[in-house]
């Protein structure tokens, strides 16, 4: 039993260690794996509330951080969750099974290679769970969906991070970097947070180069708002017959779901079947799945979410280059763009002015932020308070032509 005057004492005083009898205690941290203390916690974008708090703001706050979709949930959806409220008292089936049989029938693939998790996030812990461990190495952009190089970290792997100068995925670097370390290459299409998309050749191209050598996972989150020409469609690959290709997809995006967490994965069925016994009981809850099932039914909400998301894009062009600033096109519902000035400013301005944006020293790009598409009114609210931004001098912006970073 620890002592109890000497454990306030312990909290008052983090210098004094416990004494309980035999038992003296250097450090607590001593007990976790030492590869762990070097994991880099993720930032998540600020919440609305958190931001009200912190600054003391009283007036409207857009948040345009996290690729939310602000079109909301659709009505189906909400009335499935009250319907489906009075359920709660009961553990959620954990065989994900009426879902699992919708996605089996919508993508026409067997129910044994779909992996149903608590947001795409879990199915890739679960993956680096799986496959990555110490010696391994793992292939990722730079920048990419942070959570890859925390994988790394949390499974003490190497991570291989590959820049490229217009902050796209360079597959061609990726596949010569694959070695016979590689477990995981991460392909986030679109990437996340710079926008940038590989066209279905090019992935084509890709698989072929890296030639059955390492799993591959595309990371198609924000695929339902692609318009590019040459499509991918990781799940249509798979089924073509490439097995070390792992497809995910989420709820939060195009159903405007994030709240409720709900995403999957599309695999081989063996590996599908380790990452079912490794994950965590009950992970899916019951809203989240009545939620979804209802939400894909409403494929006209759907559609009017992807137009927003497409329209904007239009808008949020059209004004960067009014104010010269530098964006990359994109195929996700964000926008990265270069302010070619540290945009601590920008952002802190911002943030007093009511909009919230994920700025780039996140990840790692200190010049650069990444902006999510909005509604029309969303964006035009931003891009006010940007330009009032830019006029009181945030950020220094340079006169001059603004630049297009084609993806
Ligand atoms: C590329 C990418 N993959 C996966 C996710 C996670 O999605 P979920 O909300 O389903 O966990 C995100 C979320 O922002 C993302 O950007």
């Amino acid at each position: 039993m620890l002592d109890r005057t000497l454990h306030s004492a312990k909290i008052a005083n983090p210098s004094l260690q416990y004494a309980t009898g035999a038992l003296l205690m250097a450090d607590i941290t001593d007990f976790i794996h030492p590869h762990l203390k070097k994991v880099r916690p993720y930032v998540p974008g600020k919440p609305i509330g958190e931001v009200r708090r912190e600054l003391g703001l009283e007036g409207e706050i857009v948040k345009l951080a996290s690729n939310e979709n602000s079109l909301g949930p659709s009505p189906f959806a909400i009335d499935a969750i009250i319907e489906e409220a009075k359920n709660i008292w009961l553990y959620p089936e954990d065989s994900v099974f009426y879902l699992k049989n919708a996605l089996a029938e919508y993508h026409d693939i067997p129910i044994e290679t779909i992996v149903v998790g608590n947001g795409a996030v879990e199915v890739i812990y679960l993956l680096a769970q799986a496959c990555l461990g110490p010696g391994d190495e793992s292939i990722m952009g730079q920048p990419a969906f942070m959570i890859y190089e925390i994988m790394c970290q949390m499974n003490d792997c190497t991570k291989i991070g590959i820049g490229h100068p217009d902050y796209k995925n360079d597959l061609r670097k990726f596949a010569e970097n694959v070695t016979d370390r590689t477990k995981i290459v991460w392909v986030d299409n679109p990437n996340n947070p710079t926008g940038s998309y590989e066209s279905r050749s090019s992935v084509k191209q890709f698989i072929n180069d890296v030639d059955g050598r390492s799993l591959i996972v595309l990371d198609e989150a924000y695929q339902q708002f692609v318009d590019h020409d040459d499509v991918c469609d990781g799940i249509e690959l798979f089924k073509s017959g490439v097995e070390n290709l792992i497809t995910l997809r989420t709820f939060s995006k195009i159903l405007g779901l994030a709240g409720i967490r709900c995403g999957y994965g599309i695999m081989h069925p063996d590996l599908a079947q380790m990452l079912e016994t490794l994950r965590i009981q009950f992970s899916v809850n019951s809203l989240a799945q009545a939620a979804v099932l209802a939400a894909l039914k409403d494929k006209e909400h759907m559609e009017k979410a992807r137009r927003m998301v497409i329209d904007g894009r239009k808008y949020l062009y059209g004004e960067f280059e009014k104010l010269g600033l530098k964006y990359n096109e994109t195929q996700g519902n964000f926008i990265w763009v270069d302010f070619t000035h540290d945009t601590r400013q920008v952002n802190e301005y911002l943030l007093r002015e009511g909009v919230i944006i994920r700025p780039g020293w996140i990840f790692g790009s200190p010049t650069c932020a990444r902006v999510s598409i909005g509604s029309q009114y969303e964006n035009e609210f931003f891009i006010e308070k940007l330009i009032k931004a830019l006029e009181n001098g945030a950020g220094k912006r340079k006169a001059g032509k603004s630049k297009v970073v084609t993806s």
